[in-house]
């Protein structure tokens, strides 16, 4: 499996977005970088990650034309990818918090920006965008962020935990195309961060409400129990979850 090993870029997504429709890329292949000056993140977010310290990095994942209303399915393929690798290593209380950023102890040590590469309606390719935290240890202004080395106290191989994640992409993309969607989603919903748990939401209008959650919807939507029973789904940009 190709690396390209970079020394600064704007943004590894970017990178390999434009690179595919100038060459054929073999399956799995990763840009990696020591800085992006540009790294973004998801909703139009950006992604800040000091120099040489974490991993940023960008695989290209060819897809055989998957229907692009089930895309949902590359996101949880990648985070329980995500999950398999971070295991291997032994970080602690693993969760996904939906709809694709990895916890450790409740506080986010991974985020995931996938772009996809679609024709008539299918996907033909993902651009799977990781930023994994590994051996920061100050995030200002991110309370919620940490990172492998503050959980664990160890400082970690940058390289070693990339040919981890390429390994166990290729076993959980295989594995998708073996089972069905509905058996994913249920290995996704075990690991979802609150899942069944009291928790309070804030709506796409500012206001807050309490729910649990439930689970995903076939498009990736969440769903959540409201007071009265009242079973709900949430998009992407309708939901924010509090605590
Ligand atoms: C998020 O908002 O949680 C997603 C963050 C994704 C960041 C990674 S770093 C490597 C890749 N290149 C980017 O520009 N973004 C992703």
């Amino acid at each position: 499996m190709d690396i390209i090993k970079l020394n600064a870029i704007d943004s590894t997504n970017s990178y390999l977005r434009q690179l595919c429709t100038t060459q054929e890329l073999q399956d799995l292949t990763v840009v990696m970088t020591k800085l992006q000056l540009n790294g973004r993140g998801q909703m139009g977010t950006t992604w800040y990650s000091e120099a040489g310290k974490n991993l940023t990095c960008s695989v290209f994942k060819a897809i055989d034309g998957l229907p692009l209303d089930q895309s949902f399915a590359v996101s949880m393929v990648t985070s329980l990818a995500m999950i398999r690798t971070l295991k291997r290593f032994n970080i602690p209380r693993l969760r996904i918090k939906w709809p694709n950023d990895i916890l450790s102890e409740n506080l986010k040590i991974c985020g995931i920006l996938i772009e996809n590469v679609t024709k008539n309606y299918r996907i033909e390719a993902s651009i799977l965008g990781i930023g994994l935290n590994v051996n920061q240890t100050f995030f200002s202004d991110l309370p919620q962020a940490t990172s492998l080395k503050n959980i664990t106290g160890n400082i970690f191989d940058l390289e070693e935990l990339l040919m981890s994640i390429q390994e166990d992409l290729k076993f959980y993309f295989n594995r998708f195309k073996g089972s069905s969607f509905e058996a994913i989603k249920l290995e996704y919903e075990d690991i979802l961060f609150r899942r069944g748990k009291p928790s309070t939401f804030r709506d796409g209008s500012g206001e807050q409400f309490p729910g649990f959650i439930k689970g995903v919807d076939g498009s990736g939507n969440l769903i959540v129990r409201l007071e009265d029973d009242l079973i709900q789904t949430f998009g992407l940009k309708e939901i924010q979850l509090l605590y």
